[in-house]
């Protein structure tokens, strides 16, 4: 069974608000209970269940392009072509438009690859050890840019998708990874980044600055936060491995999760980014997405040990919860 409740959370500290309309006001004197959605299913056709214009914020991580095969049918990011991959991807956004508060937020972290069309690889994967599968990068190319040793340039085709699909990017933060893992090229330089892009719906947006800016030796105290972030990539010992570092989506969730707001993640794998804005942020509820049983009972894993939290856990397809 998928369900907890624990002792209460202490009581935390609150914070000035900044004077953006319709927003959550903190009730953070007395401790309050968090609850966790836990839906394991596609994130598209789960999210079309959900109701209009409520979530805060979206962190999410979605499948990388040909980088893993979870072995689940329907799963993203194994398609032939890098266009139907990003295609997919926007439709799953789509719904995310739709769900999300006109002044929220949705967080994007995407990595890239190059083409590389030489079959299916006969030795273990130099960069990680392992036995690679056929992924559709190994195969001859389908679209124009699909030729061997090309960048795909996935994310910013991606963020330019989503531009003409009606998001306002506000960034392109670049995540440099802090002993990244040993990149083995021969005639290029390591690839050491991945990027977060920032999306918003409108002009004026909840952004609590205060949270996140850093010290100035200028006239003002403060500055805003760079758009370079130095995060070492997290070491885990669960199952799932490609979590979220937590001081990776630590910026957006203090930034555009007000305290006892929503936070969704449509891709949660693990739960990282449910578990920062409930544990560090007091954020109200969390909704998390995934098609992987084995991800949804990592994330239980993790959530259960939070204080005052009740997880509702539904299949996807079955109205009814599982709790
Ligand atoms: C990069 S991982 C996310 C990791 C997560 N940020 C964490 O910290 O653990 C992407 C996740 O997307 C899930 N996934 C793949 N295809 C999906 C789909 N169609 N709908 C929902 N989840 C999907 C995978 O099972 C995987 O857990």
């Amino acid at each position: 069974m998928l369900s907890t409740e624990v002792s209460p959370a202490p009581p935390s500290v609150s914070e000035s608000a900044e004077s953006f309309p319709e927003q959550p006001q903190d009730h953070l004197d007395q401790p309050t209970a968090r609850v966790v959605e836990l839906y394991e299913g596609d994130a598209k056709t789960t999210l079309a269940i959900l109701e209009d214009n409520f979530v805060d914020c979206v962190v999410t991580s979605p499948p990388y392009y040909g980088q893993r095969d979870y072995g689940e049918e329907g799963q993203i990011g194994l398609e032939e072509k890098p266009s139907e991959y990003i295609t997919r991807l926007v439709g799953v956004f789509d719904e995310v438009k739709r769900v999300l508060k006109p002044g929220g937020s949705l967080w994007v972290n995407i990595g890239d690859t190059y083409w590389s069309g030489k079959g299916q690889a006969r030795q273990i994967d130099e960069k990680r050890g392992f036995s690679r599968f056929l992924r559709p990068q190994d195969k001859k190319g389908k679209d124009s840019w699909c030729v061997p040793k090309q960048l795909l340039l996935l994310p910013h085709r991606f963020a330019i998708a989503m531009q003409e699909n009606g998001w306002i990017v506000r960034g392109d933060n670049v995540w440099r990874k802090q002993a990244p893992f040993p990149d083995p090229a021969r005639d290029r330089c390591a690839i050491v980044h991945e990027y977060i892009f920032h999306f918003v719906l409108m002009r004026r947006y909840y952004f609590n600055m205060q949270a996140v800016a850093v010290p100035s030796h200028g006239k003002r105290s403060t500055k805003p936060p760079a758009s370079v972030w130095d995060v070492t990539t997290a070491s885990t010992k669960k199952n799932h491995t490609a979590v979220f570092p937590r001081e990776l989506v630590r910026l957006p969730i203090l930034a555009t999760c007000p305290k006892d707001g929503v936070l969704l993640d449509p891709f949660c794998g693990s739960a990282t980014a449910l578990s920062v804005a409930l544990n560090e942020n007091n954020a109200r509820k969390a909704i998390g997405i995934d098609i992987s049983p084995a991800s949804i009972a990592e994330a239980h894993e993790l959530l259960s040990s939070l204080p005052n939290t009740t997880i509702n856990y539904t299949k996807s397809g079955s109205s009814k919860k599982l709790s």
